[in-house]
């Protein structure tokens, strides 16, 4: 077997330079990507075309000296694959026709699950077949409280008034919705480490709109779930869970869920988790995207500082949150060349 920096991270071993790659690293901010995604007609079209797919997923690799790939697809096929209507409007995000009660949930169907998402398990093969040795592949999906939030409100942008309120009045029915989520993405998650995906990331970007009570219930158990339920069919395979926004929760995720490793959003001092998460847990972050934008010294520094208390080992250097559109694509290439050459 070829060595990956990156998975032998997760594995608990030394590599030879600090692994990274970005969230987002496949986007609008490479003009390759634009090319593609004008050729492919909708975003889901791209999402559900192989050759499209897996094309996209390796331009930044071609670029960039990144030690993982993970596959172009979005957390928002699972509720399409589950008929909902989903679309990706340009400039305004996804819109969900949206599912709010009980019987909007009856109406989701597993019956097309499979079949909808097949494509996605063609790009990963694909990739496989294309991927440098020394990069990883990474398989992922939206953690249930996300997609739930998007399948609720019918979109981004708003205050999760409608989604808390159902969670908060309406428990028992609600909790009807995020079984679903965890039953089907964890066999969605299976099928992409089947496929040839390496490791999982599972996001739950909107984690930190919960107070610690609904984010036990609502986030931090689906979650543990699904790692549960995708570690009793695959051991081994690693898992990184990022449950943005949620401070001193982080504690909580180490403690209780049984991933290889945790995402850190931008606000999680570095000190802090070298100190309480990383003997626990891989860590994995946590550069504002911001200046990933700003680039120069005020990136290297900042990128400094995190390497300076986590770089040692156990750490894979990333984001806190994914790349942003304007991000120019030549900071990038610095920022890998300095990740890579700390401490050389
Ligand atoms: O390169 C990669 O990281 C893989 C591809 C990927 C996309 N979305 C492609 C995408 C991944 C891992 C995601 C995850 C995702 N999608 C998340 C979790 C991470 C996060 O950012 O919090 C969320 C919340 C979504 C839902 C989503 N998809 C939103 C809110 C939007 C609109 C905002 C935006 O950036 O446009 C999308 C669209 C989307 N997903 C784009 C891409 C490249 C842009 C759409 C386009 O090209 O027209």
């Amino acid at each position: 077997m070829t060595a990956k920096p990156l998975l032998e991270v997760l594995r608990g071993g030394t590599a030879p330079h600090v692994p990274i790659w970005l969230m987002r690293q496949a986007g609008r901010y490479l003009p390759e990507y634009r090319a593609v995604r004008e050729k492919a007609g909708s975003f889901l079209d791209l999402c559900f075309t192989p050759e499209l797919a897996a094309e996209v997923t390796l331009q930044p690799l071609r670029r960039f000296g990144l030690d993982a790939a993970i596959i172009f697809s979005d957390i928002l096929v699972v509720p399409a694959a589950l008929g909902q209507r989903v679309t990706f409007e340009e400039g305004h995000g996804p819109v969900l026709e949206p599912v709010r009660t009980p019987k909007d949930v009856a109406q989701l169907s597993k019956e097309r699950f499979d079949a909808t998402l097949r494509p996605v398990a063609e790009a990963i093969a694909l990739v496989r077949q294309k991927l440098l040795p020394a990069a990883a592949l990474f398989g992922f999906a939206g953690a249930p409280w996300t997609v739930a939030s998007y399948m609720v409100e019918g979109g981004s942008g708003g205050d999760f008034a409608t989604v808390k309120t159902w969670a908060y009045r309406d428990p028992d029915s609600f909790a009807g919705l995020i079984d679903l989520l965890v039953e089907v993405t964890a066999e969605y998650l299976l099928q992409q480490v089947d496929a040839g995906a390496d490791v999982l990331q599972i996001f739950d970007s909107w984690a930190g709109v919960l107070p610690e009570a609904a984010l036990e219930r609502w986030a931090l158990r689906p979650t543990t779930e699904i790692v549960r339920r995708v570690g009793a069919k695959r051991p081994g395979v690693p898992i990184v869970v990022f449950p943005r926004g949620i401070g001193a929760n982080y504690l909580r995720y180490a403690n209780e869920c049984d991933c290889t490793g945790l995402g850190l959003d931008t606000t999680v001092s570095p000190v802090w988790a070298a100190l309480e998460l990383q003997p626990k847990k891989i860590v994995q972050g946590s550069l504002d995207p911001l200046l990933l934008v700003v680039g120069g010294d005020a990136m290297r520094d900042a990128a400094k500082r995190i390497l300076d208390s986590l770089g040692d080992r156990r750490f894979i250097f990333n984001l806190g949150h994914g790349i942003l559109p304007q991000t120019p694509p030549d900071h990038v290439a610095d920022l890998c060349s300095f990740v890579h050459d700390w401490r050389r």
